[in-house]
């Protein structure tokens, strides 16, 4: 994977920041410190991240191995001996006594398991040894201090050993208590997270949005900006919360034991504690409770990064103490990260069931959110628009849980020269038909419907999916493979294949096959709302097809109908309606529909829902300008009683309503002898059969 590089390096040898050439580990290990002090301001200093916090994290341990292998390249200002930036000329520094550790990381069995042992191994325990085990909230590390109960100072944590006084904008955080209650200590010192819960991020991100502000980038980085601003008044319009997970110092009180007292504690003078917090008798236990926290990670409504794991009993705290900047008592067991960044090398397009044209970005595979990804759908045009992409930029990209990966931001700062723009393709890039993009819409598509390949693909997958004729067996690859070997080529001729055919095919023993054309032979006796879903018209999902089968009963009133006697159905939609009357008018719809229907698929009629319709099978007309109610208003009610309205006048016309300038349709009715009647008339037939 690419790092990117920082502004004002363009000109340099990409490969350098890779991690691809160590020939020379002397200049590796200049170029690491360089580009992680460079992300350290940016991120601390300046508010910006470059890269995602993962990144960093690699980057920096890439030079932790590098100076371990190479102490003749060892210097004092390394920034591994120095976590952070430096803190900002408009806060005082403040001392943190005792400094404010980092923690060690495991993400594997074997790590956790090693940590462990070594815990027992330092506490000459052959026994196991209780543990605490906390969400590790993705926020900032803030300290509070409190002398008598009052909050005297907030300060960050800074390189660990020094911090920034932010002391005015720590008291605009709510839930910071500033007095304490109860048996109240002389003096007190915590420690716990700032962060930012995501409703509040993505509620602040859309205002500053709309305001044409700088959005944040995420809600742990929005949380440190947040913490650092200048004027307190800025801190108070960002709803930061606090969850406290530790004492620093502490005198004049009773001197907790364990951990989970020291939380008890806390949480009795007031301070927030996290409520999933718990124990744990061993490690089996812990990687429950890893388990657990995992699979709500989702749902917490914050971010976390990981599980701290800490040995419970203070006094083994105390034996075992810490290595240089990290205790040996406790560890941080790493979720996945969630957010990488990448390159786009190049943009396919790919083609929709409905033709829709998809532009596809190919990123250089990365790590991310536990699985590799390499491709990223971009949605539209709308959005290659706003993120401003092309080909070759480096992005971010978020996977959270099992959604799919969403590039985020675009590094548009670190933009190679040679970035070339997505330009939308001019045909279709299966079929090369003609593509359309519709007014107003983001979406491009294909006009050939099952002539392209892709579509046809599409189509024949959706026919036989699971909420449609639920044809097991039948999956994309399967689909793929009969339409390379030319046996199919639509949904109806699924029903012609034959044992001989599907058996002469590679990966195809004969019990598969058989099993697939029992699955096919099931598929023909299906349910008219399965049927309407399956043939893939669009706007026509589950619920409408379901709508659709229960207002007409059966396919042959449906594929009669005109838009306005679909509008009719329950939230069938004008444009809705069009799709559907539009799929109907083609004619190899409906000789695909009749081929169907041939092969044997066939459905238990529905009785159709009885609605009270007393105007069915007749036609009015409107003509002239109405007092009490507009046109289409009259409209709409006349269509609710099952009425048609047209817009001229004909022998087929049952009833004209003439307002007053009533012109030539008035005229026409007269000749035509088709009755004709007022508003007040109107309004009598509405009032008449509306109250039934
Ligand atoms: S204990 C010596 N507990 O993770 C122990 N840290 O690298 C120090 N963090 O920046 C930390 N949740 O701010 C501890 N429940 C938790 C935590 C937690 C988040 C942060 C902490 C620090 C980083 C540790």
């Amino acid at each position: 994977m690419h790092a990117p590089r920082p502004k004002g390096e363009g000109q340099e040898d990409p490969r350098e920041t890779s991690g691809l050439v160590d020939s020379d580990p002397g200049a590796r290990i200049r170029r690491l410190r360089e580009d992680l002090r460079n992300h350290a301001i940016a991120y601390h200093v300046l508010d910006n991240p470059t890269i995602p916090d993962a990144e960093f994290d690699r980057l920096f341990d890439e030079l932790v191995q590098l100076e371990r292998q190479h102490p003749e390249f060892a210097t004092p200002d390394s920034p591994t001996l120095r976590v952070g930036g430096a803190p900002a000329e408009t806060f005082t520094e403040v001392a943190h006594e005792p400094p404010m550790l980092s923690l060690g990381k495991a993400s594997d069995d074997d790590e956790l398991d090693g940590w462990y042992r070594r815990c027992q191994e330092g506490l000459r325990v052959p026994g196991e040894i209780e543990l605490t085990c906390e969400p590790k909230i993705d926020g900032v590390a803030l300290s509070l201090v409190y002398e008598n109960g009052r909050l005297v100072r907030g300060a960050t944590r800074g390189d660990g050993n020094t911090g920034e006084n932010i002391t005015a904008n720590v008291r605009e955080i709510e839930n910071v208590p500033k007095r304490l209650r109860g048996d109240l200590p002389r003096l007190l010192e915590v420690r716990g997270e700032v962060y930012l819960r995501e409703e509040d991020f993505l509620a602040f991100n859309a205002e500053a949005e709309a305001a044409g502000e700088r959005p944040m980038v995420n809600p742990r980085n929005g949380a440190a900006g947040s913490l650092r601003q200048k004027d307190s008044r800025v801190t108070a319009t960002r709803p930061l919360r606090f969850f406290c997970y530790q004492i620093g110092l502490l005198d004049g009180a009773m001197t907790p034991e364990s951990q989970w007292q020291a939380l008890e504690m806390l949480g009795d003078w007031g301070f927030p504690i996290n409520s999933r917090v718990e124990r744990a008798a061993n490690l089996e236990a812990v990687r429950d409770y890893i388990e657990k926290l995992a699979a709500e990670r989702q749902q917490l409504g914050y971010a976390i990064d990981g599980v701290v794991i800490k040995v419970n009993s203070l006094d083994a705290q105390q034996r075992l103490g810490n290595m240089l900047r990290r205790p040996r008592w406790a560890i941080a067991w790493k979720f996945p990260a969630e957010e990488a960044i990448t390159q786009i090398n190049e943009v396919a397009f790919s083609v929709g069931r409905t033709g829709a044209v998809t532009p596809v970005a190919r990123v250089e595979p990365v790590h991310v959110g536990g699985v590799t990804v390499s491709n990223v759908t971009l949605h539209n045009f709308d959005e290659i628009e706003r993120l401003d992409l092309r080909i070759g930029d480096s992005v971010w990209l978020l996977r959270a849980g099992d959604v799919i990966p969403k590039i985020v931001r675009v590094q548009t700062e670190a933009r190679p020269d040679d970035a070339r723009e997505i330009e939308a393709p001019k045909a279709c890039p299966e079929c090369g038909g003609p593509v359309d993009r519709a007014e107003d819409e983001a979406i491009l598509r294909c006009l050939n419907g099952l002539t392209c390949p892709a579509q046809r693909r599409e189509a024949v997958v959706h026919f036989a999916s699971r909420l449609a004729l639920d044809i097991e067996g039948l999956g994309s690859k399967r689909v793929d493979q009969l339409l390379e070997e030319g046996l199919i080529n639509t949904p109806s001729s699924i029903y012609e294949l034959t044992l001989e055919q599907l058996a002469e095919l590679p990966r195809f023993a004969e019990l598969s096959a058989q099993n697939l054309l029992d699955a096919i032979e099931k598929s023909r006796q299906t349910t008219l709302p399965r049927f309407l879903y399956a043939l893939g018209i669009r706007e026509v999902g589950e619920n409408a097809a379901l709508n659709l089968a229960h207002h007409f009963g059966d396919l042959h009133p449906l594929m009669e109908a005109d838009i306005e006697a679909l509008t009719e159905v329950r939230d069938i939609g004008k444009i809705s309606a069009e799709h559907i009357a539009g799929f109907f008018a083609e004619s190899r719809n409906q000789d695909e529909v009749k081929a169907l229907r041939d092969a044997g698929v066939s459905w238990e009629p529905i009785q159709p829902e009885r609605v009270e319709r007393p105007l069915a099978g007749q036609t009015w007309v409107l003509t002239g300008s109405l007092e009490s109610l507009t046109r289409n208003q009259a409209k709409a009610r006349l269509i609710a009683l099952g009425a048609r309205v047209a817009g001229s006048v004909s022998k087929e016309t049952t009833q004209v309503v003439a307002g007053p300038e009533a012109g030539s349709k008035l005229a026409k009715a007269e000749a035509l002898k088709v009755p004709v009647m007022d508003e007040k008339g109107l309004l009598k037939v509405l009032g008449r059969y509306e109250s039934e």
